[in-house]
């Protein structure tokens, strides 16, 4: 019998992710797997049944065998099905990620295979049906929290794993830098971030004493690096050449327009291609001697018209979506050809 589990990170509350899994009867509003699906009883509790109608037209029904609620989990048994298995049984747990506004889901499933059909590939087929809710959840709740927040650029912003953050940067572009403390926003240039480690995920920017972003940092304890595109070149020389100690407005002036994810009081540029939330690792020795400050990534998100399954498609994209990467007075270059080593 194969007993499978993808476990994935969600960013999003445990509480926000439950109250959509739990409604047993709506997959089909997120699973991409899923045309249509309806609950056969008033209310989702233990022994309701759901119909799911699969895009080919095939119906199957699942009943729903535990719901708890207050451990945020739920199983279900398939009864019609037209896979080739029996003895299906599956279960979704949503648990809270300590110290982050994210949530693990870890999904499950255990089957028999009918006689005379392939294990590893029915084994595989499974695989990708949790992969393909769990990718199909994180969409849904993510158009969900950007429609709440007032955000246009919204259908494009796709989260990215934190175990694959360090690639959002590790081609060295040129970067924006954003905090908040205090009712006060700012953004400012920086060419010299990189990553620092993979897991947990770590950055590290310089900041120079002279910047008035500096000190929102210090006391927030939070900082965002985002990516700025071809298209976003003006605005990125603009907040790397006025302060917000010269302009308060340096914002407004430089074209910049905030927005925020859902969990998180840090401010972030629309229109750019990739958004790394940092948690401050303070370093007062560090940051005092060097102006090194390093951040622990606790949210990664990116466009997915340029980034996708965990790599940059900048030849795929519009050249306007392209980083940039600065030189010095004035001059940047935008990302050039991709290759690939031979074996
Ligand atoms: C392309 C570019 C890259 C920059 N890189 C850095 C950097 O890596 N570190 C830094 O401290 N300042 C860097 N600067 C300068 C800051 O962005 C600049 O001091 C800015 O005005 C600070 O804004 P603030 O005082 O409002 O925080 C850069 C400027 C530009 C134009």
């Amino acid at each position: 019998m194969p007993s499978l589990e993808y476990t994935a990170i969600a960013q999003c509350p445990a509480e926000a992710v439950w109250t959509i899994v739990e409604r047993f009867g709506d997959i089909a509003e997120w699973h991409p797997g899923i045309s249509a699906s309806c609950l056969i009883s008033e209310r989702a509790d233990a022994g309701s049944v759901r119909e799911l109608h699969l895009p080919t037209g095939e119906v199957l029904t699942e009943r729903l065998t535990v719901l708890e609620p207050k451990q945020r989990v739920l199983g279900y048994r398939m009864e019609i099905t037209p896979l080739p298995v029996e003895n299906y049984e599956a279960s979704v747990s949503v648990q809270p990620l300590s110290d982050t506004a994210a949530c693990v889901i870890t999904w499950k499933a255990r089957f028999d295979v009918l006689a005379g059909i392939d294990v590893a590939s029915m084994a595989t087929a499974v695989t990708n049906l949790l992969r393909d809710g769990h990718h199909g959840l994180e969409d849904y709740l993510l158009s969900d929290q950007l429609s709440a927040a007032g955000f246009a650029g919204g259908p494009h912003i796709t989260p990215v794993a934190l175990s694959k953050a360090y690639r959002l940067i590790n081609h060295g572009p040129t970067v924006l830098v954003s905090a908040r403390h205090g009712g006060c926003d700012n953004v400012m240039a920086a060419a010299w971030a990189c990553g620092l480690d993979f897991e947990p995920p770590k950055v590290t920017v310089v900041i120079d004493k002279i910047a008035a972003t500096r000190a929102l940092i210090e006391r927030s304890g939070f900082f965002a690096l985002q990516i700025p595109t071809q298209n976003q070149l003006d605005l990125t020389y603009a907040v790397g050449n006025t302060s917000r100690a010269q302009d308060p407005d340096k914002l407004t002036h430089a074209g910049v327009e905030l927005f925020e994810m859902p969990g998180f009081d840090v401010p972030l540029v629309e229109g750019c291609s990739a958004w790394l939330i940092c948690k401050l690792i303070n370093e007062p020795h560090n940051q005092e001697t060097y102006d090194l400050f390093i951040g622990e990534v606790v949210g990664a998100w990116a466009d997915s018209r340029v980034f996708q399954d965990g790599h940059w498609r900048y030849e795929q994209a519009p050249p306007a979506l392209r980083s940039i990467h600065y030189i010095a007075g004035g001059q940047f270059y935008a990302i050039g050809q991709s290759m690939n080593v031979t074996d």
